[in-house]
């Protein structure tokens, strides 16, 4: 039986690849085991906790304000140990963190196959996101199996050279996992409850990207405020990142606002049941633009580029980048004018169907002559 280890380490790698994990864990093909780095420690938790996950290793290795050298070298130590143990036919990453790279570079040194989830994604742009961005260009070159979420992703890579045949069009994962958790009737814990239930419209907001630190997130937080002054209705929800660098710009622009609510990273659970109860999302975050497109919120995308063009070109995604006057005056506009925000607000789905996971599966059972035919390809 092919043992597969998955090795993830932040938030979104592990909402992204619960939905994997739990189908090979189910399947009676495969032996699956979960190795963490534990880059996060807390917004890590939080989800294996939710979707039930008890890694086989953990390396814990967060450190409070850890710079990308420290924690690349401590990762690759540290995994290359997991892999000494584990002895794993496949190691599967995913996306884009240090994590993932590290990850891919363990298991090459060690000549074990690997497959990349969310493969393909690009800005071409070496420094943005940073370091991102070429932490998956990386990631990919030492990649046999790529799961590239979208037709786009599959192009990108056939344009490095990837052959064809190592390439299957899956669907993002994040939708699997955002099926499996949003419902109509999702009761909030009895504060958001409370926020909800008074009268007005929610933005919600999270920011946290590398190349906002500093003045760009002050200048986002400015532009906030500043529509907030016009638009007596309007209630942020902001859960803030545990990044103490982003606290601090919060902490100085921000402060107390009686209609910003600042509050500690929710649990993915009502925090995609919340996306679905707002009127709009604001935010720097990867992830979140590819979950809100699919339930029909406008997303304000607060990074001059981005690697998901997808919902952009299908107009529910606008890149804003991070100036004051650019927040204030694109929230101003989706706040105010009808006719803008409907032509924003429509629920498409680019990004996948909810099966990606089980194109996943199929596709490793194909690579292990399981089956004799790949998955169909996801498209839309
Ligand atoms: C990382 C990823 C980024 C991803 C983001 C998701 C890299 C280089 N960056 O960035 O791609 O978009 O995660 O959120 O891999 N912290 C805590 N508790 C936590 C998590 C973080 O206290 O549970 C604090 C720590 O002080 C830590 C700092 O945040 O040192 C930064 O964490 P790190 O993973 O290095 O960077 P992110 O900005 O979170
Ligand atoms: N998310 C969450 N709780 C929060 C904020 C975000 O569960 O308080 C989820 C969100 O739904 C998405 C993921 O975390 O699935 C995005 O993580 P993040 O923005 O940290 O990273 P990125 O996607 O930019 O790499």
């Amino acid at each position: 039986m092919p043992k597969i280890l998955l090795i993830f380490g932040t938030r979104p790698e592990a909402i992204k690849m619960a939905p994997v994990y739990k189908i090979l864990k189910d399947s009676s093909e495969f032996e699956t085991k979960v190795a963490v780095t534990a880059q996060h420690r807390e917004m890590l938790d939080q989800v294996l906790k939710l979707f039930n996950i008890t890694p086989d290793y953990d390396l814990n290795l967060m450190t409070p304000r850890q710079t990308l050298q420290d924690l690349t070298s401590r990762a690759l130590l540290g995994l290359s140990e997991v892999l000494e143990d584990c002895q794993p036919d496949l190691v599967l990453v995913h996306g884009d963190t240090t994590t993932t790279f590290v990850g891919a570079l363990a298991a090459f040194y060690k000549k074990i196959p690997v497959g990349h989830v969310e493969a393909g994604l690009r800005t071409r742009n070496k420094y943005s996101p940073w370091p991102e961005e070429m932490n998956r260009r990386l990631t990919g070159a030492l990649t046999d199996l790529h799961f590239a979420p979208t037709k786009t992703s599959r192009e990108n890579l056939l344009r490095e050279g990837v052959l064809p045949e190592n390439i299957f069009v899956t669907g993002n994962t994040v939708i699997d996992a955002l099926y499996y958790t949003v419902r109509e009737n999702y009761r909030f814990a009895p504060e958001l409850e409370a926020i909800l239930n008074r009268p007005g419209r929610i933005i919600l907001m999270t920011t946290h990207r590398r190349e906002n630190w500093g003045e760009p997130l002050k200048n986002i937080y400015r532009g906030l405020l500043k529509v907030l002054e016009e638009a007596a209705d309007v209630r942020v929800i902001f859960p803030v990142h545990k990044n103490p660098v982003v606290r601090e710009a919060v902490r100085e622009v921000i402060g107390e606002h009686p209609r910003v609510h600042l509050v500690e990273p929710l649990d993915y659970e009502p925090f995609a049941n919340l996306m679905a109860r707002s009127y709009l999302v604001l935010t720097d975050s990867g992830g979140i633009q590819e979950e809100a497109p699919s339930l029909g919120k406008p997303v304000l995308v607060l990074r001059d580029t981005t690697e998901r063009p997808e919902a952009v070109e299908a107009g529910t995604v606008r890149l804003i980048g991070s100036g004051t006057e650019a927040v204030y005056k694109n929230l101003k506009e989706l706040l105010f004018d009808e006719s803008s925000y409907r032509k924003m607000a429509n629920a498409i789905n680019p990004y996948g169907d909810g099966k990606a996971s089980l194109r996943i599966y199929r596709a490793l059972k194909y690579y292990y002559k399981i089956d004799s035919s790949p998955p169909e390809e996801f498209s839309l």
